[in-house]
């Protein structure tokens, strides 16, 4: 196992089971009163990440790789494990088995794309297996914008609609980030030509400025929610939720960033990745 490999996983689990624990919540938030089997594997789901989350903090640096390992495999059954629900309960949503329930199923899809991106980063990990840095940028960029876009639809849905003027910059946000997501599409289905320094430069450059921006009206938006300034059905963890993974994305953009222009280039597996003491 490759260096670094302890202190990646840490970070990817640390960061990620909160997020599947918070998913739980935000789910068993949505369903109705009656759903008691639905609320109850929710509430199994939390009490699962937790207690992963719990075990990623006992371990530290100087872990056996071996002992992270199978961590890491247990961390990826827990994982499709959720994976699965967040499937079964869109499929009733979809299939209308849900009315009343307040969880948008582009919302139910949304976490199932984070959980399974967890468990490709897992498996990515215990594999060794690297990807190569402009692929990594690119893929990882889909991927993300497609997050940013829907956390702007989310918003602007669950704000109350006399928030006139917040609903507008929410608005203005999707439509910015779906721009983006079309534009690294093109980048993505013109690969390998499109892979050029200059140009793989320019996109992480433009990503980075969209991000920042939506990552500081998250910020203020979770201010004000809050301190109760301002109208909406959104729960104040959900607003630091999607707060965290604007900079989450940003870290990454970071990282490639220095990778790009910086030298010596680290291994693709180190940038796809994340730095193991980022905050
Ligand atoms: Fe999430
Ligand atoms: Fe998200």
């Amino acid at each position: 196992m490759s260096d670094g490999f302890v202190a990646r996983s840490l970070d990817e689990v640390l960061f990620w089971s909160r997020i599947m624990k918070e998913h739980s919540f935000f789910l068993k938030l949505g369903f109705r009163c009656e759903d008691t089997q639905l609320i109850q594997e929710a509430n199994h789901f939390y009490a699962v990440f937790e207690s992963i989350e719990h075990r990623a903090n006992t371990y530290s640096i100087g872990t056996d790789p071996y002992t992270i390992r199978r961590f890491n495999e247990e961390t990826f059954v827990a994982v499709s494990h959720i994976w699965a629900f967040k499937r079964k309960v869109l499929g009733l949503i979809l299939a209308c088995q849900l009315p009343g329930g307040t969880n948008f199923p582009l919302l139910v899809d949304h976490v199932s794309r984070e959980a399974n991106y967890f468990r490709n980063r897992l498996a990515e990990l215990n594999s060794g297996k690297l990807e190569p840095l402009p692929d990594a940028i690119i893929d990882e960029n889909v991927f993300f914008l497609r997050i940013m876009a829907d956390h702007a639809k989310f918003i602007s849905h669950l704000l109350d609609p006399s928030e006139r003027k917040l609903v507008e910059q929410a608005n203005d946000f999707s439509h910015d980030f779906d721009q983006l997501l079309f534009q690294a599409r093109d980048l993505e289905s013109m690969r390998p030509q499109s892979q050029t320094g200059p140009l793989l430069d320019q996109f992480l450059d433009q990503n980075k400025v969209s991000v920042k921006s939506l990552r500081d009206f998250k910020r203020t938006a979770r201010e004000l929610i809050e301190a109760c300034r301002i109208k909406s059905i959104i729960h104040p963890l959900l607003a630091d939720h999607v707060f965290r993974e604007a900079e989450r994305f940003l870290l990454i953009i970071d990282l490639f960033e220095k990778s790009l222009t910086g030298h010596p280039v680290p291994a693709p597996h180190e940038v796809s990745s994340f730095a193991p003491n980022a905050p």
